[in-house]
């Protein structure tokens, strides 16, 4: 399995082969991130730009400091800055950057689909770092990382993906991941809050918390997308808290050793308790750091630095 050249655009099109050797290498430069001194020269020489067209933390941070880690040259171009704000295409943007030679384009933008489109325009590799309410591959594969480190393993698992999962990028990359690689994925939110597509999709679908916790594994518990939903699709806040929100009472139906994801950024209060986000269960600072991990994978494997 050689991965150099390729697009990294979604979970859904990734092999099981091709899942294990990304988590694999990451599992390897995860021991560069314990070390004092976290610098290789591995991609000395390679341009890796980032271009985000949404607001973002942890994705836009550990993507520069994947590509840092490993002496890569990382430019970062956000969307207000760039001179899309001056009417310039999306191609021309990126036959623009592949002209200023860089070497892996890495976009985040508020567009489904856009990430595969410019795929088609240059020759270089493109990573979706998350495209509208599509795919966000690299936290489908630092999901999968941190549950195989803390687990041991993949198959067999239950895992109840809650909340908003019709605008959930996170929702999607999880789901195909998760049960390319044996897990049971069960989709649990209120029905105006469902994928239209669910009943075509590997999963379980529940509408009531409790039900759909029961005896499951893991708990990934995802943001409310407000800035996507063009209408109420609750009717409170604190209803949605009430009948949907993570608390330590809901998580009792879940197994006693129930571990707690969230891809961040956090509504404490609102999708998940304050107590349940600081509990040893919850794996949420180690998801971040994985995050990086599996972006010095994703950059290594495809600048076919190995
Ligand atoms: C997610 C995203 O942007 O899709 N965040 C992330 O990348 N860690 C989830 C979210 O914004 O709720």
């Amino acid at each position: 399995m050689n991965l150099a050249g390729t697009d990294l655009l979604d979970q859904e099109g990734l092999s099981a082969d091709a899942i294990d050797l990304i988590l694999d290498t990451a599992a390897s430069f995860a021991d560069i991130l314990r070390r004092p001194v976290k610098k290789v020269p591995t991609l000395r020489g390679k341009s890796v730009v980032t271009l985000f067209y949404e607001n973002s933390t942890r994705t836009r941070t550990s993507f520069e400091a994947a590509g840092k880690y490993m002496s890569a040259d990382v430019i970062n171009i956000s969307g207000s800055t760039s001179s899309a704000t001056k009417g310039e295409s999306l191609r021309d943007t990126f036959l623009t950057l592949q002209a200023l030679t860089a070497d892996l384009v890495v976009m985040r933008t508020p567009h489904s689909g856009a990430c595969h489109q410019a795929a088609e325009w240059v020759d270089v590799p493109v990573v979706n770092a998350g495209d509208g309410m599509h795919e966000h591959p690299t936290q489908g594969l630092l999901d999968l990382l941190t549950l195989r480190e803390a687990k041991g393993h993949l198959d067999g698992l239950t895992v109840a993906i809650v909340g908003d999962i019709a605008h959930s990028r996170v929702a999607r990359s999880n789901l195909w991941g998760l049960t390319r690689m044996g897990a049971t994925v069960r989709l649990v939110g209120p029905s105006t809050l469902l994928p239209p597509d669910a009943d075509r999709l590997p999963v379980e679908v529940y509408t009531d918390l409790r039900a759909g916790l029961e005896g499951v594994d893991v708990v990934n518990v995802l943001r409310l997308q407000l800035e996507r939903q063009s209408s109420a699709r609750f009717p409170t806040a604190r209803e949605y808290s009430r009948l949907f929100g993570v608390t330590p009472d809901t998580l009792k139906a879940a197994k006693p050793d129930v571990l707690v994801l969230h891809p961040g950024p956090m509504n404490r209060g609102l999708e998940i308790s304050a107590d349940v986000a600081d509990a040893p269960h919850a794996l949420i600072e180690r998801q971040v750091t994985n995050g990086v991990a599996v972006r010095m994978a994703v950059l290594y494997l495809l600048l076919g630095a190995s």
